[in-house]
Parts: C-alpha cells; sequence; structure tokens
C-alpha cells in the first residue's frame, strides 16, 4: 500500500490484512511498554487544515508508538494563513524529509492531489477530506463491529451477513461515504436513515438501500446503529425545521435503544451533539462502542502507518 486516500481502493484481503495487523497493534497497547521500534528513523507529519481531536492525537500516538518522528503541523499557527499554497506546503515538508503525510483538508479530493502532484514522494494518509472520504474513520469502526461480535476469535473474519444502518447527516458525511463502501467490501449490509433534506439527490451506484424512518430500522433489529453528527458548519441552508423535531424523528433517544436487540451496538464516529442525533444516556449506556472507537483508533493508525512505511506484515 503506497497511500490510504479511499476505502473505494481497499479490497477486501486488504482490508482483513489491516484489521489483523491493528490486533497486532492491540497487543502492544496491553505491554508495559506499549512501543514498536518498527518505525524508527522514520518521520510522519500530521497536516491538518481543519479541527480534529480524535483523529490528529490518534495519529500521534499511533507514529510516536511505533516509534517514528512525528511533526503536528495545522493551518493555524502556520504560513498557511498567511496565504502558503498546498504545492508550497507540500514541497516545504519534502524538504524536511517527510516519510508519510496524514492530511486533513476542508476540499474533497486535497490528499488525492497531494498524492499525485509529484511534490512530495511521501506515503499520504487521507485523515477526511471534505465531505468525501475518512479511510481510517471506517477501519477503526469495521474493527471496532468486528471486535464486539467475534471477541478474541476475530483475526482473519470479515463482516459477512452483518447489519448496519448509518442514521443522520449523510448528505455532508465523510464517515459515511468511507464506511458505505469497507462495511459493504467486507460482506456487511449498510441501510441508511435520514431525513430526505441529508440525503445527497442521489445514491445510485451505492450499495445501500435508503429509507427515512428510524422507528421501523430500530424495530428491524441491525445489529450496529451507527448516528452521524449534525454537521452545522457545512450547513448553508435550514435542512430540518429545528433541533427538536431533528431529535424526535432522526435521534437515538432512550426508547429508541431500549427497543433495540441487547446484543446491538451504537456507534459514534464523535464529536457527538449530546441530545441532537444521541441522547446523554445512549451515548453512555453498555451498548455504546464510542470510546472503544477512539481507543481502536490509535490500533489501527499503526497498523496502516506500518503498511505505509514498512510495507510488509508484523
Ligand atoms: N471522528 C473524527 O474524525 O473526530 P475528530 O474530528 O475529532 O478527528
Amino acid at each position: 500500500m503506497r497511500h490510504l486516500l479511499s476505502t473505494k481502493d481497499v479490497t477486501r484481503d486488504e482490508a482483513i490484512a489491516l484489521l489483523d495487523i491493528a490486533e497486532d497493534m492491540a497487543d502492544v497497547a496491553n505491554r508495559e511498554v506499549k512501543k514498536l521500534p518498527t518505525l524508527r528513523g522514520k518521520t510522519v507529519v500530521n497536516l491538518f487544515f481543519e479541527d480534529s481531536t480524535r483523529t490528529r492525537v490518534s495519529f500521534e500516538v499511533a507514529a510516536k508508538r511505533l516509534s517514528a518522528d512525528v511533526i503536528n503541523f495545522s493551518a493555524k499557527g502556520s504560513s498557511i494563513s498567511k496565504g502558503e499554497s498546498l504545492k508550497d506546503t507540500a514541497q516545504t515538508l519534502a524538504a524536511m524529509g517527510a516519510d508519510a503525510v496524514v492530511i486533513r483538508h476542508s476540499a474533497s479530493g486535497a490528499p488525492r492531489v497531494l498524492a499525485d502532484s509529484g511534490w512530495i514522494d511521501a506515503g499520504i494518509v487521507n485523515a477526511g477530506d471534505g465531505t468525501h472520504e475518512h479511510p481510517t474513520q471506517a477501519l477503526l469502526d469495521a474493527f471496532t463491529i468486528r471486535r464486539r461480535l467475534h471477541g478474541s476469535g476475530a483475526r482473519g473474519k470479515a463482516l459477512d451477513g452483518v447489519t448496519v444502518t448509518l442514521v443522520g447527516d449523510i448528505l455532508h458525511s465523510r464517515v459515511a461515504r468511507s464506511n458505505i463502501w469497507l462495511l459493504t467490501t467486507l460482506g456487511a449490509a449498510v441501510s441508511l436513515v435520514a431525513p430526505a433534506t441529508l440525503l445527497p439527490v442521489s445514491t445510485t451506484g451505492w450499495p445501500v438501500s435508503v429509507s427515512y424512518d428510524l422507528d421501523a430500522a430500530i424495530d428491524s433489529g441491525p445489529d450496529v446503529v451507527m448516528m452521524l453528527r449534525i454537521q452545522a458548519e457545512r450547513m448553508n441552508a435550514a435542512f430540518f425545521p429545528n433541533a427538536r423535531e431533528y431529535s424526535r424523528q432522526w435521534g437515538l433517544d432512550d426508547e429508541r435503544v431500549a427497543r433495540l436487540p441487547a446484543a446491538s451496538i451504537v456507534m459514534h464516529p464523535g464529536p457527538m451533539n449530546r441530545g441532537l442525533e444521541i441522547s446523554a444516556n445512549a451515548a453512555d449506556s453498555a451498548q455504546s462502542t464510542v470510546l472503544e472507537q477512539v481507543a481502536n483508533g490509535v490500533s489501527i493508525r499503526m497498523a496502516v502507518l506500518y503498511q505505509l512505511l514498512s510495507g510488509s506484515a508484523a
């Protein structure tokens, strides 16, 4: 693997291999010394043009656990805020000897531009680009689902027959797009539930079913309900009447969680709007995997950096 730009590019075998390497990396987290010498001498640059807590910090932890040097570079506080272009920024990082660049950008396609540009000879990891994709989030979500379903026997397994319902702001969600491709590649059946205004104009070509009725979806007893954040910062119009009405129709409230089968899991990529798309009780329930997703993000990002920078299995 040279770059990780989209889960559309990841085959089933590659995805299972990454999840298996992440299992090995998770074992490292349980040791007293949580560090491997694997990427000693390599430099990973976190290049964030958009805000992040989970993704940026977990890439930093992941790179450090593999003994790489890490440079954190955000648009705020750098020469990007003075108008420096992506090309000049990339060439500056190349001159500093970056081996991998983890990039988050508001423009869909920015990581692909960097990978195809020739400005920098480094592995490029998409850490979220506009409304397009967030592949490491989908990988950590698949890892979390697989671990919950298969426990210690997860290695080598896919997600065949697992039912996953994605709920909410599909229109603006790069998490939804990456999950749709990855989870279906792994054999899951993905359905979308959202108000019509928060779905793309067309989902033709997407391997999903679509509905507008969260209660019917809950009563069908999905294995996984993944709630998506309402992305107010990307909304330039009113997509629903008001927050109360959105919560009433499409929020995962206490009553809906209670109706789910006990074995169903509740996911959210974070950051959460508690009380809007998910109630506090649902977010903190035993069925919620929100914090597991964060912890698993470190293992997945270790696996991705390892695959990119060492090019062989652990
Ligand atoms: N899930 C996610 O991408 O969170 P951050 O925006 O905090 O990185």
